[in-house]
C-alpha cells in the first residue's frame, strides 16, 4: 500500500431532483404488494426529474457548493461520469463548467462505463493529483435511470448527482492503493444509442454483479489488499439497496466467512439511507452510499471503508479508503437531508407524464416547461442546442434568469 497516504476526497456534495414517487403509489398502481418493494428490493421512493432537469442541472447543483467553499484555484480538470448522456459528442461537463464560471484553463471530459464510470473518474483524478499535488480534480457523477414503463426495472429507477473534489491532503477520505479490477463481456444491461430507456436481463444482471464482486475481490487480494476484517463498512453500488446485501453475503461466502446477518447489517446498514429513497442513480450510487455512511456514522476517524463499484457490461473495482481525522467538520449532512426532504411527491399520472416527456427534436425553438425550483434548469432547446439557465437561487428561491448558457 505504497504512496497512498495523501490523495483522496476533499469534499463531497450531492443533488437530486424536484419530484419523488413513493413506492406505495407505484405498488397501488401496479397491484403489487408494497412489501416486494420495501422488503424485497429495499426501495421506498424514487427521484423523478422535472421536465427542465437533467444530468447537467443536477451535476451543476451538486458541484456549486464545492466551488463556493473551495473556489476554483487548482482545478484544471473536470471529469463528468454518466451513462445518461445528453449529447453524443460534447461533454456534459462543459455546460457545468460554464454554469459554474470555471476558468478556461481547464480540461473537461465525459466518461462512460455504465454505473462504474465515476470510479474510473475518481481513480484517474487520483492519478492526476499524484502527478501534480498542487492540482485538484472535480469529479461529477450524474445520471437519470430510466427503464420502460411497466417493466420489472421500473421500480428501481431514480436520479441524482454526486460531485467530489479530489486533491492532496484530503479532508474526508484517503483513497488507498491497490485496487482490484475486473472486466467481463456480458449483456446484462445496455442502452443502444437509439433508445432513451435501458434494456436489462434482470436476473442475469444480478448474477453478473455477483461474479464481478468475486472477480474484483480476488484481484484486490492478489494485488496485496487488506483482509476483510480490516473494514468498518462497505459501500456497494446499489441499483436497489437489497443488491448490496446480496453482494456482501456473496463476498463473505467467497472469503470463507459465515454469513452472519448481524455482521452484514453492521457492515452495510448505514450506507443505504439515501439510495433507498433516491433509487438507482447509476454512476452516483456508490458515492451516495458513502455520503449516507459519513453523514450517519458516529465516528469513523481512521477507519477503513471498502468500495465495490459495479457497472453492467461489465466492469467492477474494489478499493479501500481511510477516513481522515476531523472529517465531520466538512460534511454536508444538512444539505443532503434537505435535498431529499424537499422533493415534491407526485402521483402516478404525473410521474408517467414526466417519464414520457421529451422536448421536440425538430430543431425548432422550444422552451422547457418551468418546473424545477433548483439552482439550474434546462431553459430551452433551440436549433438542436440545449440552453441552460441559472435561476438565481437555491431550492425554493424565485427564478430570475440570471445567466444563460448554451455552453457553445
Ligand atoms: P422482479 O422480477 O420484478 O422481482 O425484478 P422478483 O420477483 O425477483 O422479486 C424481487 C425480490 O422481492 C425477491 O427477493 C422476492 O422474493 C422479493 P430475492 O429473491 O431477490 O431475495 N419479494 C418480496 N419480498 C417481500 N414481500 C413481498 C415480496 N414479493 C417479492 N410481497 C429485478 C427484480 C431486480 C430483476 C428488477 O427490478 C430489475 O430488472 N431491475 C433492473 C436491473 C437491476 O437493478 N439489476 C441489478 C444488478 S445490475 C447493476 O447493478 C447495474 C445497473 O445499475 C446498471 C449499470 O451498471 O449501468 C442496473
Amino acid at each position: 500500500m505504497a504512496n497512498d497516504s495523501a490523495v483522496g476526497l476533499h469534499d463531497l456534495s450531492f443533488a437530486t431532483t424536484e419530484f419523488v414517487l413513493p413506492h406505495t403509489v407505484l405498488a397501488a398502481e401496479k397491484g403489487v404488494d408494497v412489501g416486494k418493494y420495501h422488503k424485497g428490493i429495499g426501495q421506498w421512493s424514487m427521484s423523478v426529474a422535472a421536465a427542465d432537469e437533467d444530468i447537467v442541472t443536477m451535476g451543476a447543483a451538486a458541484a456549486a457548493p464545492i466551488i463556493e467553499r473551495h473556489g476554483s484555484d487548482g482545478i484544471r480538470t473536470v471529469i463528468f461520469a454518466t451513462e445518461s448522456s445528453i449529447d453524443q459528442s460534447k461533454a456534459a461537463g462543459i455546460y457545468v463548467h460554464s454554469l459554474l464560471g470555471l476558468p478556461s484553463a481547464t480540461r473537461v471530459v465525459e466518461l462512460k462505463q455504465a454505473c462504474y464510470g465515476a470510479t474510473a473518474a475518481l481513480q484517474f483524478a487520483v492519478g492526476l493529483v499524484r502527478r501534480d499535488p498542487a492540482q485538484r480534480v472535480l469529479v461529477i457523477a450524474a445520471d437519470v435511470s430510466k427503464y420502460d414503463l411497466d417493466s420489472p426495472g421500473e421500480a428501481t429507477q431514480g436520479a441524482a448527482a454526486v460531485a467530489m473534489l479530489v486533491g492532496a491532503g484530503p479532508a474526508l477520505v484517503r483513497i488507498e492503493e491497490p485496487s482490484g479490477v475486473y472486466t467481463a463481456d456480458v449483456m446484462d444491461f445496455w442502452r443502444p444509442n437509439y433508445r432513451d430507456t435501458a434494456l436489462v436481463e434482470g436476473q442475469e444482471s444480478i448474477g453478473a454483479y455477483l461474479l464481478a464482486v468475486e472477480g474484483s475481490w480476488k484481484d484486490y487480494t492478489e494485488q496485496g489488499g487488506r483482509a476483510l476484517d480490516e473494514f468498518a463498512a462497505f459501500c456497494y453500488h446499489q441499483p436497489f439497496t437489497k443488491m448490496a446485501y446480496k453482494a456482501h453475503r456473496q463476498l463473505l461466502n467467497y472469503c470463507g466467512h459465515a454469513v452472519d446477518e448481524e455482521r452484514v447489517g453492521r457492515d452495510l446498514g448505514l450506507t443505504t439511507a439515501y439510495n433507498s429513497v433516491v433509487g438507482n442513480s447509476y454512476t452516483a450510487s456508490v458515492y451516495l452510499a458513502l455520503a449516507a455512511l459519513l453523514d450517519q456514522a458516529d465516528d469513523l476517524t481512521g477507519r477503513r471503508i471498502g468500495f465495490l463499484s459495479y457497472g453492467s457490461g461489465s466492469v467492477a473495482e474494489f478499493f479501500a479508503g481511510t477516513v481522515v481525522p476531523g472529517y465531520r467538520e466538512h460534511l454536508r449532512t444538512e444539505a443532503h437531508r434537505e435535498a431529499i426532504a424537499r422533493r415534491e411527491p407526485v402521483d402516478y399520472a404525473r410521474y408517467r407524464a414526466l417519464h414520457e416527456y421529451a422536448l421536440p427534436a425538430d430543431g425548432g425553438d422550444h422552451r422547457a416547461p418551468a418546473q424545477t425550483t433548483g439552482p439550474y434548469r434546462l431553459a430551452a432547446l433551440r436549433g438542436h442546442k440545449r440552453v441552460y439557465e441559472t435561476t438565481g437561487g437555491g431550492r425554493g428561491a424565485s427564478r430570475p434568469s440570471a445567466r444563460t448558457s448554451t455552453a457553445g
